[in-house]
């Protein structure tokens, strides 16, 4: 059964059981700063879940796009993707654990015409937050799940929440017997040796988590489900993986018959990672250095570097898109309306990155030629991890350089680094995330630029003399300690505000820059620990305002800022003052 086939089926049974059908919430999520993309079915939802009154009443279904981004760097194996669809059938406040297991017990042995031997289902174990959830377990019995299929786990596995507060609840998970042996005595669906793979989740969405991680009771109790489609499919079509069945298959093929060197992990992170941007893209996500931008941008470059990888020309790209975009037509017609941009945005992102890859070329050259000079053959693997990090260039690649020039690489040091690197992105990304749909990302952005406009306003007004002491960042505002030995007038705060105003109302772009330690500094940037960072550096750069090193994020261009306002100058320490300060 196709994936469309699937979702039709899945939308048409539920609307039988009296859901409306409703659209899909763009990836990009609509009013809401606080994550980067949708990464799950109840996030447009939310309001609803928590209460308010949904027009479409309290029973709906739909497929929903998401993205998520917390595991880029693990596509290529055989399971994950960044973007994939969840179909989803909601109650809010309507129908309960009852209900939602018998009409999802339906759905997969009438409708999908699995098995009942191929079922079997988890429940939640209890704690002291909520009881053991056998409610579910009478449910599963009584459709029909032997109770040797019917197993209890803890909150790890068992209770859904996005992020850290929002709407949860105990969930029943439903696995499918995928035929393999046990890989041991004890191999059961909380194992991953790849027996039992997740189908559904079920969600009994009752509680609500706050800040401290207290939980009560929400004003109705509701149903959250969420199948993945490509999984279903996957199975249903009896392959191993997402990458065999129909919406990747033909751009599977075709980089096969255009491949010269055979990487299969290089032709699923292209065939993966050209869907997410299509439907990044088509969201209205655009390449950039910062937030979804970013990741858009790590997205197709990490695709272009393995056409690179595989020997593709790069002039075939638009084919490729072509083709990608020919397998999602018929489920997302919409994208045809969109086609030539699509593919202008990504084709300009190439052109960029090909820049990109010659500068490291250069680079890579003049390390070579170092060597050399000093009589080394081998390049080490800090250089090919900056090569790596700063160019955008794959190991593979600059091992390959390497070979041309009869040089060796350490291998063994990049991937120590890359390592590190893998374990503090993934860090990052998970804090990002930590806050889920209650954290916000935005506001603190907003203050990282209006810092940089802030210490270089104190410079104008105050003198040379001025620089950054400390700085701390939340939603609500910003604080920033500075070296200057006397309060500050009224008539100073009254100028410093208004440049900073200035600076804001000139809407200056914001420019990242990646460089050498030493060239930044050449460059006079503004740093506060300048032996905290490593050899490559970030600078942030706003038209002649500013230059800084950081980490950021920041603001595109500094208009975004709105109006910035100082509630605060006080002493600090000796010698340093402090300002809190806000954007309205
Ligand atoms: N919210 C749950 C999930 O994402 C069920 O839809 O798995």
């Amino acid at each position: 059964m196709k994936a469309i086939e699937i979702r039709n089926k899945y939308l048409r049974f539920f609307e039988k059981h009296g859901h409306t059908i409703i659209p899909s919430a763009p990836v990009i999520p609509e009013n809401d700063p606080s994550v980067l993309f949708t990464t799950a079915g109840m996030h447009p939802l939310v309001p609803y879940l928590l209460g308010q009154k949904h027009p479409a009443g309290t029973r709906l279904t739909d497929y929903q796009k998401c993205i998520r981004t917390n595991d880029i760097d693990e596509v290529g194996d055989n399971r994950h993707l960044t973007y994939f669809e969840m179909l989803g059938n909601w109650s809010l406040g309507d129908y309960f654990k009852e209900e939602s297991i018998a009409m999802s017990y339906e759905f997969l042995t009438k409708e999908l015409g699995i098995p009942n031997e191929k079922i079997s289902v988890t429940c939640f174990a209890g704690d002291e937050d909520c009881q053991k959830d056998t409610v579910s377990f009478t449910c599963w019995r009584n459709v029909g799940i032997p109770e040797d299929r019917i197993y209890f786990y803890g909150k790890e596995d068992n209770w859904w929440i996005a992020g850290e507060e929002g709407p949860c609840g105990p969930d029943t998970e439903i696995f499918y017997d995928t035929g393999k042996p046990k890989c041991s005595e004890t191999c059961q669906p909380s194992c991953n040796c790849g027996k039992y793979v997740e189908i559904w989740n079920n969600v009994f969405m009752e509680f609500y988590k706050d800040k401290e991680g207290k939980y009560t009771k929400l004003k109705q109790r509701n149903v959250d489900t969420g199948l993945g489609l490509e999984r279903m499919a996957m199975l249903l079509q009896g392959k191993e993986t997402p990458f065999e069945i129909e919406i990747f298959a033909p751009i599977m093929e075709k980089l096969e018959v255009l491949q010269k060197y055979d990487f299969i992990e290089s032709r699923r992170i292209i065939a993966e990672h050209l869907r997410s941007s299509i439907m990044i893209i088509q969201d209205g996500g655009r390449p950039s250095n910062v937030d979804r931008g970013y990741i858009l941008r790590r997205l197709l470059r990490r695709a272009i570097r393995h056409m690179n990888k595989l020997g593709i020309s790069l002039d075939t790209l638009a084919d490729i898109i072509d083709i990608s975009m020919n397998a999602l037509i018929e489920m997302y017609p919409e994208l045809n309306a969109n086609r030539g941009i699509i593919k202008q945005v990504i084709i300009q992102e190439k052109d960029k990155f090909i820049r990109t890859l010659q500068n490291g070329e250069r680079e890579f050259e003049k390390e070579v030629k170092k060597l050399r000079a000093s009589g080394k053959n081998m390049i080490e693997g800090k250089t090919v991890f900056n090569l790596y990090e700063t160019y955008g260039f794959p190991k593979e690649m600059t091992e390959e350089l390497a070979k041309e020039q009869g040089m060796e690489v350490d291998t063994k040091q990049f991937e120590q680094l890359f390592k590190e690197h893998q374990d503090k992105s993934r860090q990052g990304s998970e804090v990002k995330f930590k806050g889920g749909l209650a954290s916000t990302g935005e506001m603190e952005t907003k203050y990282h630029t209006a810092t940089h406009l802030l210490n270089a306003a104190l410079k104008q007004v105050l003198g040379e003399h001025v620089h950054q002491k400390g700085s701390n960042i939340t939603a609500e505002r910003l604080r920033f300690d500075f070296s200057h030995g006397a309060k500050m007038t009224e008539e100073e705060k009254q100028k410093v505000e208004a440049l900073v105003n200035a600076y804001i109302a000139m809407d200056i772009p914001v420019e990242k820059f990646e460089m050498p330690k030493e060239e930044a500094l050449t460059l006079g940037a503004e740093a506060m620990f300048i032996e905290k960072y490593g050899d490559i550096v970030t600078i942030y750069k706003i038209g002649d305002v500013s230059l800084e090193f950081c980490g950021g994020p920041h603001v595109a261009k500094t208009g975004e800022l709105g109006h910035f306002k100082i509630k605060k100058e006080e002493a600090s320490s000796a010698g340093v003052r402090r300002i809190k300060a806000i954007l309205e």
